[in-house]
């Protein structure tokens, strides 16, 4: 990264001075924002760089890729391939295209690119457009110019060039924050919050994909499942509710009907039955992951290059736990994400050893059928429990307490489940 910036300098340098010209003062000053002639043209991140070139800047970093104890996104540019790490994950998915290619999440410049090479999706001809929601600021140019009816099209025919930007989190006319998903808009007039009044928050910006979610049935618009409340209970409650929706399926080797639980970053840090201490404080995801820095002239700005905080803990902790230092920051973090990485593996292993049980329960028929019956019940409500803290990204730092509550209610479900079959 540093190469290119340097190359880049290079280059202008010598077409500065191939031209003629002096390299003059006011062409380092950023041009005025006056707002953009239409969306199609402020969904490409790069025209947004002359008005803001720090944040364009940040924001291009988040091609870097690092890797922490618990978290990160690789090293050396490979990405880490969750299946190889973690067998048991084939297990848990049996049947679904999960259990086929699985790869941790990395930075945003990488979305389109990573979507478009996943081994778990169809086609590009027979995948639905809306997997495009997550990933690019061309949604904001498609729910402008076709409403709801471009999640009904084919991916193929809505995908374009311009990843996760600018746009998704700012307004073309005047750049102030704001979020610019339908799908959030509904699930926020619902109203179904507990511990926080996500009215006017920053981070809502992040709770337009950081957050679990399904298709409607009938649009193909994505659903956030929080009808009821945000708590995984909660969202658990919002599926038992509704018809059978994309991302639940008959599981391969226990029959039971299982639901795909997605990120749910946003519902976990703020919304569990115990708050994170942190959201409690009135902390957003910004306040950690986009902190004030200065440039090298001294202006404050705001970073945007999103990535895991040990990366940054002087700009984002220290601020608070100046009496902890910098290593007592990362030896803490790292205890509290420890107890809760060691319990939802320990716990994705039990879940395997189950369902495997259950398996060959059914296939030798040493279970009656309402004992059958229930040990489905309690895979389903096991596997959603457990696959909400399992996929949070942050391996529990979030909300460890919560984390831990939810794993150990999956450890009372399994064993009633053994009492069963033994
Ligand atoms: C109090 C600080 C703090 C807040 C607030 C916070 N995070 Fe985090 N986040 C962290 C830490 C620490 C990690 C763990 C990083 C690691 O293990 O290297 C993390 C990890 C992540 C990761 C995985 C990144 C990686 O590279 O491992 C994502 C994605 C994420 N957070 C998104 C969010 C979202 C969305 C919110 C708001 C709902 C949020 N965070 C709120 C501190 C915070
Ligand atoms: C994921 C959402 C998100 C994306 C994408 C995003 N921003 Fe921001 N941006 C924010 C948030 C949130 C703030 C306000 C931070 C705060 O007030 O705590 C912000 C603040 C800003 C500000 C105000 C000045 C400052 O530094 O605080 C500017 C200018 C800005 N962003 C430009 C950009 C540009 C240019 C891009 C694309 C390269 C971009 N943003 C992409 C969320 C985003
Ligand atoms: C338009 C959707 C979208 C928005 C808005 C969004 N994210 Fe993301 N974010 C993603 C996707 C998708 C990935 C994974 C990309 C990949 O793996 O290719 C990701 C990855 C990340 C990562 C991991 C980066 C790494 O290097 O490991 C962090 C941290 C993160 N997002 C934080 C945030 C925060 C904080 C906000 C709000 C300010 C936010 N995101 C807003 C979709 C989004
Ligand atoms: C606005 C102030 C503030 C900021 C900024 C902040 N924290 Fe905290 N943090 C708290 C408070 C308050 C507590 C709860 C009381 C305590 O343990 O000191 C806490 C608790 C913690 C704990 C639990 C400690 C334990 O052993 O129980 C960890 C770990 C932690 N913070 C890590 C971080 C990290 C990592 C960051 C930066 C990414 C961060 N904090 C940023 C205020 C903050």
């Amino acid at each position: 990264m540093k190469k290119i910036l340097l190359l880049v300098l290079a280059l202008s340098l010598v077409v500065v001075f191939a031209s003629g010209c002096q390299p003059a003062d006011e062409g380092t000053e950023p041009r005025e924002f006056t707002g953009f002639d239409s969306l199609e043209e402020a969904a490409v991140s790069e025209a947004w760089q002359d008005y803001f070139p720090n944040q364009y800047a940040t924001y291009l970093e988040t091609a870097e890729m690092v890797r922490t104890t618990y978290g990160g996104s690789g090293e050396d540019g490979e990405k880490m391939d969750y299946l190889e790490m973690y067998p048991f994950l084939k297990s848990t998915y049996a049947g679904f295209p999960f259990s086929v290619s699985y790869y941790r999440s990395r930075g945003h410049v990488y979305s389109l690119t990573d979507t478009l090479e996943t081994g778990r999706l169809p086609d590009l001809e027979t995948r639905p457009a809306t997997c495009l929601s997550c990933k690019s600021t061309d949604v904001v140019v498609l729910q402008d110019k076709y409403g709801d009816e471009w999640y009904s099209r084919s991916f193929a025919e809505v995908v374009g060039d311009n990843a996760i930007g600018c746009l998704d989190c700012h307004d073309a006319n005047d750049a102030s924050v704001t979020y610019q998903r339908d799908y959030l808009t509904k699930a926020l007039e619902q109203n179904t919050f507990r511990n926080i009044n996500p009215e006017g928050r920053a981070d809502l910006t992040c709770a337009q994909c950081h957050v679990n979610y399904h298709f409607n049935p009938e649009t193909r618009e994505p659903v956030l499942p929080w009808s009821i409340g945000l708590t995984v209970e909660d969202q658990f409650e919002h599926y038992n509710q509704g018809p059978r929706y994309n991302d639940e399926w008959e599981h391969e080797i226990t029959g039971a009907l299982v639901a795909k639980v997605q990120h749910p970053e946003y519902e976990l840090y703020h919304e569990g039955q115990i708050q994170s201490v942190h959201s409690a404080i009135g902390m957003g995801c910004t306040d950690c992951h986009m902190p004030a820095v200065t440039d090298a002239d001294g202006n404050e700005f705001t970073s945007h290059r999103w990535t895991t905080p040990l990366e940054h803990i002087e700009d984002s902790c220290l601020t608070c736990h100046s009496d902890w230092g910098a290593e007592g920051i990362i030896e803490r973090t790292e205890g509290v994400q420890s107890g809760v990485y060691e319990q939802q593996n320990r716990v994705g292993y039990e879940l395997e050893e189950f369902i495997l049980a259950v398996g060959e329960a059914r296939e030798n028929d040493t279970v009656s059928a309402e004992e059958l019956e229930r040990l489905q019940a309690i895979h389903r409500e096991a596997q959603f429990y457990w696959d909400f803290i399992w996929v949070e990204n942050s391996n529990g730092f979030h909300n460890w307490e919560e984390a831990h509550r939810v794993l150990g209610n999956v450890e009372e479900l399994l064993e009633e489940a053994w009492s069963i079959l033994e």
